[in-house]
């Protein structure tokens, strides 16, 4: 009896962890998630044929979490984070209605942590258009931001230049310190990093603003609601061994290997995902996820 609940329970709390991303970004997530729950196998999804996500529509974003949510359930993974600030902003909701019963950690910019933390009342975000443009971050700012100044800005090509590994280049360094004169100028004590790529150019963010600058990455506590979540439905592996990372892409998979090298430092295992369905795009029916065949 024993023997049967315990194996039962074990196939459920070795299942992975999915994380999903349209490209690199939620790499920073995903280290702190290896950080906090290191014997967790970790399936990590970079949706890199369609990235930036931040300039499309809602409707869009959602179909390409869909399929690659059920990718991800292929795989028998037991909890999906999405490491995306614009694709929870985007869809989350309908991601959830979609798997009812797929518990599903979503994102959003640390408005409440950054009216916490600020002395003088004037915060920065630092997000895409999609996230800012969001009903769901309006709602963040009216519910949390009473009383204190958010500076907003979509650091447009931000993402662009951190998925081409150009962490402190000119043209880096030139968007962040276009996104960051303004808030500079009024005195902003506080930023909130509201997109998942812009951890990787953290350094540059702080050597530009200050060290006395408070500069805000959610995925730690991003990390710490996920282990919340499996906690709360008895889901945490129970192997004593480390976990092991795979990445997959939409993309190149030789290429994303070499940014989780350039970001993390380490190698992973990685392979290729291709589309399928993206020709139907207005008829109803799934768009598919599917392995690519290595060549
Ligand atoms: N990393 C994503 C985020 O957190 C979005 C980047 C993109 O525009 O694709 O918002």
């Amino acid at each position: 009896m024993g023997l049967i609940y315990g194996s039962a329970v074990a196939a459920e709390n070795e299942g992975p962890i999915g994380i999903l991303d349209s490209g690199v970004g939620g790499l920073s997530v995903l280290r702190h998630l290896r950080l906090l729950l290191p014997h967790e196998t970790l399936l990590y999804v970079a949706d890199q044929a369609h990235v930036p996500y931040g300039p499309r529509p809602a409707g869009e974003i959602g179909r390409f979490l869909e399929g690659l949510t059920r990718f991800l359930l292929e795989q028998r993974t037991k909890l999906v984070v999405v490491a995306c600030n614009t694709a929870s902003a985007a869809a989350l909701d309908q991601l959830r209605a979609a798997f009812p019963d797929l518990p599903i950690v979503g994102m959003e910019p640390a408005v409440k942590p950054g009216a916490a933390q600020t002395r003088n009342g004037k915060i920065g975000i630092l997000a895409t258009v999609g996230t800012l443009e969001s009903e769901r971050y309006a709602s963040l700012v009216e519910r949390f931001a009473q009383g204190v100044t958010a500076f907003e800005e979509p650091c447009l090509g931000l993402v662009e230049q951190i998925e081409a590994g150009r962490l402190d280049g000119s043209e880096t360094r030139q968007i962040v310190q276009r996104a960051l004169a303004p808030m500079l100028a009024a005195g902003v004590d506080t930023l909130v990093l509201g997109c998942t790529h812009y951890p990787f150019v953290l350094p540059l963010i702080q050597r530009l603003a200050g060290p006395d600058m408070v500069v805000i990455d959610p995925a730690p506590a991003v990390a710490r609601q996920a282990r919340r979540v499996l906690e709360g439905r008895n889901l945490l592996s129970r192997r004593l061994e480390r976990g092991e990372v795979y990445l997959y892409t939409t993309g190149d998979p030789g290429r994303l290997a070499a940014q989780a090298r350039q970001l993390l430092g380490e190698e992973f295992p990685t392979a290729g995902l291709a589309w399928q369905g993206e020709e139907n795009w207005n008829q109803k029916g799934n768009l598919l996820c599917l392995y690519k065949p290595m060549k």
